[in-house]
Formats: C-alpha cells, structure tokens, sequence
C-alpha cells in the first residue's frame, strides 16, 4: 500500500543550528525558514535526490511540537512519512488492520497542502507515522 518515503521530520531546538549542520556539514540542499502558522511549526526542508527532511521548530502558542522539544531538548526524529495514492482507501485499510488514527480520521492539508494522516506510534514499531497523498 505504501509508496515512497516522502520525508522524515527531526524537531530541532535551533532552526539556524539544525540548518548548518545539514548545510555545511552534510553538504545538502537545505531551503530557507518557512513558517506555516497553521501547522503551529517553522520548517526548513533539507532536498535530497531521493527523499526529504524536514527540520521542525515550534511556532506561536500551542504548537503541537513544543511538548516534543521539552521532553527531547536537543531534539530528534518526530515522524516519518510515507505517501499513498488514495488516502481514504489507506486510512479504510490501517483501521480494518487494528492501526488507530489519530484525530478523527479526516484528512487535513499538510506542510505540503497535500491530504494526510497520522497513525498512532504504538502501531508502528514505536514510530509516529504520517501518510499524504501524492
Ligand atoms: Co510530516
């Protein structure tokens, strides 16, 4: 069901910092800061040829990473996405294998104003999961 991975994302506790490190270090193509008020997070998306990262810091009151950034002050790898065809037709399947969404079960536009999903760690080898639809 699952295609490819569409990007992992790592809560960083400095956006700059996170930036350098895959900028100078890595030697990646790493884009500028972007805000996205809706999501309550600044993203900095890090292209690589097969994948993508994405490097999260909380933004404004509630965000729904802060919690993360406190229990894990230097941060580390949040979710991983995997993309799908038909969202619906995915979220039909986990739910028919036991696999609980998170929310209730609509998708909503993500990062990329693409439909996704989160799927609930406990599931998932421990792992938060997010599916979009591409
Ligand atoms: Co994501």
């Amino acid at each position: 069901m699952i295609g490819n991975l569409n990007h992992v994302a790592i809560v960083v506790p400095d956006l700059t910092a996170a930036a350098d490190v895959y900028r100078k270090t890595l030697g990646a193509d790493v884009s500028e800061p972007i805000d996205l008020p809706d999501h309550g997070v600044t993203t900095i998306f890090v292209n690589l040829p097969n994948t993508k990262i994405e490097l999260l810091h909380p933004l404004g009151e509630g965000s729904p990473i802060a919690k993360f950034l406190e229990t894990n002050p230097s941060g580390g790898m949040h979710h991983i996405c995997y993309e799908v065809d038909d969202i619906r037709a995915a979220r039909d399947h986990l739910v028919a294998e036991g696999a609980r969404v998170l929310g209730d079960g609509e998708p909503r536009p993500g990062a990329h104003d693409k439909p996704v999903l989160f799927l609930h760690p406990k599931d998932f080898c421990g792992t938060l999961v997010e599916i979009e639809q591409v």
